[in-house]
Order: structure tokens, then sequence, then C-alpha cells
């Protein structure tokens, strides 16, 4: 569901997760391996007021898997622990209540020190509109959870969700917002679906996806499209268009007189994309 955020939303948003941090002791922060920053809230050292974290990059079976090791190697010279998964198939989701103990350890060391027998590391998920926190949640409790619905403001009762012995996860996440302020940050987000096509223009996002294709993934791209020579320049917008034309040629997007329908051809694209027939890829790479 496509949220309109507005700064009251936000700080209802921020405010619950304010409330569920009373409850936890590890904050699970899920990025989408494609585009760690763009997908990233730009309040969060904030909003998580130096709770625990463990950073997810969830989706990595999309993302190009090189990049993703070099963001995992990126956030762990930052001083957070990292880990990949992907969270529709169930791999990864292993590491993830391990590693929750392990930010838990010192506490768990004490608790038997002092004679106590240590609990469950309590958990909660945060992280922006689909980037996959229901689905998460659920490879997580091994079991569909009641989808929670992305409406900020909306309060429910929380309940714990064990995981294995070791964890507890709140089946409520908490909502994040992205960075609006940066138009990439948007076109990104949009290109992988995150941002719904109304909001942007789908010519504005494919134009801005073919760009990034040909800059960095131009022998795939050129494979599934059939595509003749590679653009001389990616900055010049005429070869770029010129290559969103041939792509809607490909794909049977003409119209009457001849002209290619870049509209259709921009959804076929942005579809294929996604849907990962372009093979994997990321938008952002830390280095
Ligand atoms: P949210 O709670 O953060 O809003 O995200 P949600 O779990 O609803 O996931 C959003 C979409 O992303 C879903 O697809 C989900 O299947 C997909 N997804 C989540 N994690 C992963 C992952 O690790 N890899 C891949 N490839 N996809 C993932 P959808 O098209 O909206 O729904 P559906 O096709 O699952 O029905």
């Amino acid at each position: 569901m496509a949220i309109q955020w507005f700064p009251g939303h936000m700080t209802k948003a921020r405010r619950q997760i304010q409330d569920k941090l009373k409850l936890i002791d590890v904050v699970i922060e899920l990025l989408d391996a494609r585009l760690p920053v763009s997908s990233r809230n730009p309040m969060i050292d904030e909003i998580l007021q130096g709770k625990p974290r463990l950073i997810v990059l969830n989706k990595a079976d999309l993302a190009d898997p090189l990049v993703t090791k070099q963001w995992i190697e990126h956030f762990k010279q930052e001083g957070h622990m990292a880990v990949e998964a992907d969270a529709s198939s169930g791999q990864g989701l292993k590491e993830i209540p391990r590693l929750a103990k392990e930010l838990f350890k010192d506490k768990i060391e004490k608790q038997i020190s002092k004679g106590i027998n240590p609990r469950a590391v309590r958990a909660l998920i945060v992280g922006i509109p689909n980037v996959g926190k229901s689905t998460l949640i659920n490879g997580l409790a091994g079991r569909k959870i009641a989808a929670t619905g992305d409406r900020p403001g909306v309060t429910k009762g929380q309940q714990w969700i064990k995981v294995g012995t070791e964890m507890e996860l709140l089946d409520t996440p908490g909502i994040l917002w992205p960075k609006f302020e940066d138009q990439n940050v948007g076109y990104r987000l949009a290109v992988t679906g995150a941002i719904k096509e109304e909001i942007l223009n789908v010519e504005d996002i494919a134009f801005f996806a073919v760009k990034y294709l040909v800059r960095y993934y131009w022998e795939p791209f050129q494979a599934r499209f059939e595509l003749a020579e590679e653009p001389q320049d990616y900055e010049d917008s005429d070869e770029i268009v010129a290559v969103m034309e041939a792509v809607g040629r490909k794909r049977g997007c003409i119209m009457s007189g001849g002209r290619v329908d870049l509209e259709k051809a921009s959804q076929i694209l942005l579809r294929e994309l996604r849907a990962g027939k372009l093979g994997r890829y990321s938008l952002e790479a830390p280095y």
C-alpha cells in the first residue's frame, strides 16, 4: 500500500517506534540490498536512540552479489553488524537470531553472573514500506502472521512471536519513511517498485533505469533486448531515449504512424527489471 507521508505521519510513526523501543533489546533494521542508502530512513540514528542494531540487507537475491558484499563490509567498518538475506525464500534468516543474541551478549552474561536464567532476546523489525518487513516476520516465525498494512498511525495490540527459543519478535514492525528530499532517491525507489508509479512519471523512471543499466549493466541489458550498439555517452539524453525506443520496438510498442510508445515501453522495461529478467543489479554501491 502506498503511503502519503506527511510530517504528522512521520511524528506518529516515530513515536510508535520509540514506544516499542522500550520493550525490546535489539533493532533489526531492514534495508533493500539493491539500494541500502535510499531505502534507509534519514533519521534512523536519532530515532533508535543508541539501541543495539543489526542491519539486514534484504532482497539480496535480486541485488548484485559483489556489491552486497561491499555493503556488508562498509557497514561493518562503520561499526554495525550486517548480514544479507532473502526473506521470501528464507535464505540467510538463520543467522538473524544468532546475531541478535550476539548484540545482546553483555546483558546475557550479566544475567548469568547474577544467577538469573537469561531470557530470550527481544527484537523489533524496522524499515520503509515494501522492504520486506512482513515477509521477514513470517519467515522468522515459520508461519504466516496476519498482514499489518503500511498505515502509519495505526496502533495495534502487540504480540510476541517466538523465533526458536532464543529470540522473541514484536509482531508489528516499525514503519519508517525514506528520504524524500533527494530526487535520485525517489527514482531509485521507484525503479525497484518501492514507490508507486503514480507519484513519478513512468517514462522518467525508465529513463533513470536505462541510464544506469547502460552505464553499469550493459551486457545483460543488451542481451535481454537484443540491443545493437552500446551508447557512447550515458549522459547524452538522446542516446538514452534511443535505447528506450529500441526496447519498445523489440517489445512491439508501436503506435499508429510507426512511432514507439515510450510509456508502454517504459512499463514493460520496469516490469522485466523488477521481475529479475535482466539479472541481478544494485542501484547504489559504497565505493
Ligand atoms: P513490507 O512489510 O516491508 O511493506 O514488505 P512486504 O513483506 O510486504 O514485501 C514487499 C514485497 O517484497 C512483496 O512482494 C514480497 O514478496 C517481496 N519481498 C520481500 N522480501 C523479499 C526478498 O528477500 N526477495 C524478494 N525477491 N522479494 C522479497 P509483492 O510483489 O508485493 O507481493 P507477493 O508477490 O509476495 O505477493
